[in-house]
């Protein structure tokens, strides 16, 4: 796999869960790691700058300093994501326009803020990182989901305009298990429950979406950008297979 030494590589949110997992397998590959997020981390992977991603000015700033101390930028992993969950009839406007702010306007401001920054032959990378929830409706994604979806379709946008300097690829993870979903799925056990359904058995581990963003980055993946990559298990089995009698009669199957 290719050494990234000499690399600079930012990472937003790289201080917990996904993205502190893929700052820490940036810096063992030998790149120098900027994490950004609002908070600073008791021992943060890499050199940390403060910043709300959400916000174009802490951006602008945010990306200012990194010029000013390592003068390039190689990879952007975009991982500073997430959304209030909630149903569509009554999510509230302010946390809607939060969540497209942070998801894919805060995204699309961080990309233009790196851009200058690449080299001009070529080899820099941005890793955006979607959710299933952008390609699968469920009830109480709706906000999250299209923010996702957004995401997805900018990453492609940008993968097409910024050739061949920049290559841009999304990961499209499904449940990993990070401190904030064992939280959301009330404790460890009742997370475990949720990845035996999975058809790997278990959930992804915040390392599993941190070796996808390493591969998207390095240089064996120099023909590959516009890409959205699934790690989610093997996905879902399709309910009216299972349990739609009717679908399955249907189809002939049985309900199977
Ligand atoms: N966990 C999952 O199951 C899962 C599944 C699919 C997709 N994803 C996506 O993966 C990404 C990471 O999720 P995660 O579960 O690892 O999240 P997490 O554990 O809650 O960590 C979020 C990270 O982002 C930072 N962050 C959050 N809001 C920010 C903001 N406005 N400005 C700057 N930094 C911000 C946090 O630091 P501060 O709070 O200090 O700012 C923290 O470092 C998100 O884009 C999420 O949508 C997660």
């Amino acid at each position: 796999m290719t050494s990234f030494t000499g690399r600079v590589a930012v990472v937003t949110g790289g201080t917990k869960g996904i993205g502190r997992a893929v700052a820490a397998r940036f810096e063992a590959a030998g790149a120098t790691v900027v994490t950004l997020a609002r908070s600073e981390p008791a021992q943060a992977v890499g050199r940390f700058i403060a910043a709300d991603l959400a916000s174009s000015a802490d951006i602008v700033a945010a990306f200012k300093a990194v010029a000013e101390e390592f003068g390039r930028v190689d990879v952007l992993v975009n991982n500073a994501g997430g959304a209030r969950p909630g149903r569509a009839l009554d999510y509230p406007e302010e946390a809607a326009r939060a969540a497209f702010d942070l998801n894919v306007l805060g995204v699309l401001c961080a990309a233009q803020c790196m851009y200058p920054l690449t080299p001009e032959h070529g080899g820099a990378s941005i890793v955006n990182i979607g959710s299933v929830a952008g390609t699968r409706p469920s009830p109480g994604t709706a906000v999250y989901g299209a923010a996702k979806a957004a995401l997805a379709s900018l990453t492609k946008s940008l993968a097409l305009e910024w050739a061949p300097r920049v290559r841009v690829n999304c990961v499209v993870p499904g449940p990993v298990l990070t401190e904030s979903l064992t939280a959301y799925y009330g404790g460890p056990e009742a997370a475990a429950l949720v990845g035996q359904g999975l058809p790997m058995g278990r959930m992804a581990e915040p390392g599993d979406i941190a070796g996808a963003c390493l591969y998207l980055a390095s240089d064996e993946a120099g023909q590959v950008s516009g890409a959205e990559l699934l790690v989610h298990g093997g996905g879902e089995a399709p309910r009216f297979n299972r349990e739609s009698g009717a679908a399955g009669r249907a189809a002939g199957t049985g309900g199977k």
